[in-house]
């Protein structure tokens, strides 16, 4: 028995990534997926790579018209919305001395403001439809602890996790659960953006970093995508039913909490 069987579900940012990777788990258990990004173009290739169960939608979570746009979008094409994955997200590295108010909008413009009102837009839909629904935040290790280099970007991920928190309490009562999972180091398109600011800013080769954060890992190796996607269908099924405003480490022994 597949365990999204015939469930509606919206991923932001999944494009490509982790997002991506999710997305191909949940139309292997049953569900129809809106591939929902910013990169309309990305989006569109990204679908029709995963087959018919998946399909793109253009979507820029620091947008409200496009957030509620999108949800209608999904309503009309899927008959309802099941379950959401806020997983849209920005990262930037400076010192403190160094950062700009640009860079810190728009980090929390995506990945605090986005998640909100993505969660808000979803939640109304599915007290609407009235049959529960599920609601996973890709919150992140950073939210755990700072980070010398990383002070905004941990900041927005501990306002994610706190914002699963208070979330799951208040929309349990309307049988939708709302989790986060906090991943560790996870290789990719968007670690290779990371390794390459580092490189600048800690003044290393380019995969030097990458290199070391794979070797930190207690299990041995940076993550995969793949690697979450378990946790990401076990959050969006009814195996969770009873799981309330919790965050969850996968990141291979990296942080214990
Ligand atoms: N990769 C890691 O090591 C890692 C670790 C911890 C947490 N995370 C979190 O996991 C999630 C996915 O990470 P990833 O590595 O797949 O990222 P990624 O950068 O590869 O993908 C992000 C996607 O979001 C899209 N996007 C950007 N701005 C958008 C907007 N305004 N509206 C809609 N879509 C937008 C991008 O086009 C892209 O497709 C993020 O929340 C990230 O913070 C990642």
């Amino acid at each position: 028995m597949k365990r999204l069987q015939g469930k509606s579900a919206l991923i932001t940012g999944s494009a490509r990534g982790i997002g991506r990777a999710f997305a191909e788990a949940y139309v292997r258990e049953g569900a129809t997926v809106a591939i929902a990004d910013i990169n309309l173009d990305r989006a569109k290739v990204t679908a029709a790579e995963i087959g018919p169960s998946a399909y793109a939608v253009e979507m820029d979570v620091t947008n409200q018209a496009s957030i509620d746009a999108a949800v209608a979008a999904i309503v009309a094409k899927a008959g309802g919305l099941d379950i959401l994955v806020n997983n849209a997200a920005l990262f930037d590295l400076a010192p403190i001395v160094e950062i700009t108010r640009e860079s810190y909008d728009r980090l929390f413009s995506i990945n605090v403001s986005g998640t909100l009102f993505t969660m808000q837009a979803a939640a109304r839909q599915m007290i609407a439809q009235g049959r529960g629904g599920k609601i996973i935040n890709m919150a992140s290790q950073a939210g755990r602890r700072g980070e010398a280099l990383v002070a905004v970007y941990c900041a927005t991920k501990a306002a994610v996790i706190s914002l699963t928190q208070s979330a799951g309490l208040n929309l349990i009562k309307h049988g939708i659960n709302v989790n986060a999972i906090a991943p560790g180091v996870v290789d990719g398109e968007h670690w290779d953006g990371v390794d390459a600011m580092f490189a600048k800013y800690e003044n290393r080769p380019l995969g030097e970093k990458k290199r070391l954060a794979g070797a930190e890992v207690p299990f041995g190796r940076m993550g995969t995508a793949e690697d979450l996607t378990g946790m990401a269908i076990f959050l969006a099924s009814a195996e969770s039913n009873y799981v309330v405003s919790q965050t969850y480490n996968v990141d291979g022994g990296n942080w214990m909490s």
